[in-house]
């Protein structure tokens, strides 16, 4: 029985690229056989759409997860990905920062959902753009956070608080927590601002961020809407190949993490 190496994917700022991150990093390593749920913590629910599920209201969905009602192992659902299955969001996750304020250590409700759960190797948590509680819960369940950066103006905006949220988050709730890389999205290489960011974001953040540069590329946009990550609506894209790469980057990563931590 394994016990699963759970990353939060997390950037306040909307539009960043966090839940492309989230849903193709998890079918990379899908495809590499390792068993892979994808939490869809966000109430837009477009990680769960972007694999083909439905978003599900009422119960077994993360809501009823988080909340306590309905079990992880009862709602999660299996993708047409082998390997894969996702815990669909709900509308009803927009209630959570109001309905748990006043709950007793509300931080922790899905890292109690999470205890004990065994049947797989990794869990991917797409967070909300926003650092309210359900990005808070995400953050205290995981042992590592992936901050996707976009290669565009203001691109650190909000990164630094965020790195804040992370070490108050590490020292009061969850010692493991770790960065474990930041990966710089959309970059355009005809772009100067593009480039630029990509040295300012490198020289502030040095090795925390992945080597691997995820380009603008059409196919990405293209591949929620049928229901497919872009790995497996056009393998032969930039986009499908720059996360292969970045899936594997991570994997190295985390051996290297894991003999230092
Ligand atoms: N490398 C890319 N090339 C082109 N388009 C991209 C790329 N990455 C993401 N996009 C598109 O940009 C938009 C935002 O991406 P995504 O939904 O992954 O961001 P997000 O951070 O999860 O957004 P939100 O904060 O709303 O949850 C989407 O339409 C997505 O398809
Ligand atoms: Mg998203």
């Amino acid at each position: 029985m394994v016990k699963p190496r759970i990353f939060s994917v997390s950037n306040q700022k909307g539009g960043v690229g966090k839940t492309t991150t989230t849903v193709n990093l998890a079918t990379a390593l899908a495809a590499l056989e390792k068993k892979v749920l994808i939490i869809d913590l966000d109430p837009q629910g477009n990680a769960t759409v972007s694999v083909g599920a439905k978003r599900r209201i009422g119960s077994l969905n993360s809501y009823s997860v988080l909340t306590g009602v309905d079990t992880l192992v009862d709602s999660v659902l299996e993708t047409e990905i082998p390997y894969l299955y996702v815990l669909p969001a709900s509308k009803e996750l927009l209630g959570v920062d109001i309905e748990l304020a006043s709950a007793e250590q509300p931080q922790f409700y899905l890292k109690n959902a999470l205890n004990e759960i065994n049947m797989f190797d990794y869990i991917f948590i797409d967070c909300p753009p926003a650092v309210g509680l359900l990005t808070m819960n995400a953050l205290v369940a995981s042992d590592y956070v992936i901050i996707p950066v976009q290669c565009e103006y203001l691109a650190l905006e909000g990164v630094a608080d965020l790195m804040k949220t992370v070490q108050k988050v590490k020292k009061n709730f969850n010692p493991n927590l770790q960065l474990h890389g930041i990966v710089l999205t959309m970059f355009d290489g005809r772009s100067n601002l593009s480039k630029s960011i990509v040295s300012d974001v490198k020289e502030f953040f040095k090795d925390q961020v992945y080597d691997t540069l995820i380009p603008r590329n059409v196919r990405i946009p293209e591949a929620p809407s049928h229901g497919k990550p872009v790995m497996i609506y056009d393998i032969r894209s930039v986009g499908a190949k720059s996360y292969i790469r970045l899936a594997a980057e991570v994997l190295n990563r985390e051996k290297e993490l894991m003999a230092h931590g």
